[in-house]
């Protein structure tokens, strides 16, 4: 099968660390563990992202959409039953935007600098293929340095600068960095950047 259009189900693979982890789409019965996650966070972590993850209704919510929303796809990343980073895939569905996809990622503190980041961008990648995207794009608030530092080794290069125009959760005016990348080159970048470390285990 071809490596680029496998798909993701529950996988086992291994970090930098040694670590085992496995990555497999969410369901609704991970609201509590999923809300334990976010909660979790070092606060400078949970200041720039979209939705306030601290508030459980909401979170209750997002996981909602993605059980009837076909466009909206989040996978969880475990450790030990415990969830420890989650990624998102979110499908434009205007006949314009069709073929672009957005991504989001969120790797808890003491997972970091492990690869994991790399792990759930490639499964992200899997699904995106399997939808016949061609584009993945990310919103990264200014601050937002590992994000920066993470798009930008994948290949993501910045289209767009939105200036204030997303609030923080200080109530600060950030600029949005729009990054880009076509989704045959993030797989050459992604092949060689993970093939040191990740070991699957099928
Ligand atoms: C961005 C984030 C997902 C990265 O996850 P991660 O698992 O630590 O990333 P990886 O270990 O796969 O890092 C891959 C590469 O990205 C770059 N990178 C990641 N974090 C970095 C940081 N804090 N500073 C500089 N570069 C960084 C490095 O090049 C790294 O490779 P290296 O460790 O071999 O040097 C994580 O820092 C996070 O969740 N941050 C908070 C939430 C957030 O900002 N999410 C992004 C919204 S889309």
């Amino acid at each position: 099968m071809n490596t680029a259009t496998r798909p993701t189900a529950d996988k086992k693979l291994t970090l930098k660390d040694g670590s085992k982890v496995s990555i497999r789409p969410i369901l609704l019965e991970d609201l509590d563990a999923v809300y334990g996650f976010f909660k979790a966070l070092p606060e400078e972590d949970r200041a720039y992202l979209r939705f306030d993850v601290t508030d459980r209704e909401v979170v209750e919510e997002r996981l909602r959409e993605i059980q009837k929303w076909g466009r909206l796809k989040r996978l969880v990343a475990c450790v030990d039953e415990n969830i420890v980073g989650t990624g998102v895939l979110e499908l434009r569905d205007s006949e314009k935007d069709f073929n672009l996809a957005e991504l989001r990622l969120i790797v808890g503190h003491d997972f970091q600098r492990q690869g994991l980041g790399m792990l759930l961008a490639r499964e992200l990648y899997f699904l995106a293929a399997r939808e016949k995207i061609s584009e993945l794009r990310v919103h990264i608030l200014r601050p937002q340095e590992a994000a920066l530092s993470i798009f930008r080794r994948l290949g993501f290069h910045a289209v767009e600068v939105l200036e204030d125009a997303a609030t923080d959760r200080y109530g600060k005016l950030q600029d949005v960095v729009i990054l880009a990348c076509p989704l045959e080159g993030l797989w050459r970048e992604m092949e060689s950047l993970v093939e040191d470390f990740d070991i699957q285990h099928r």
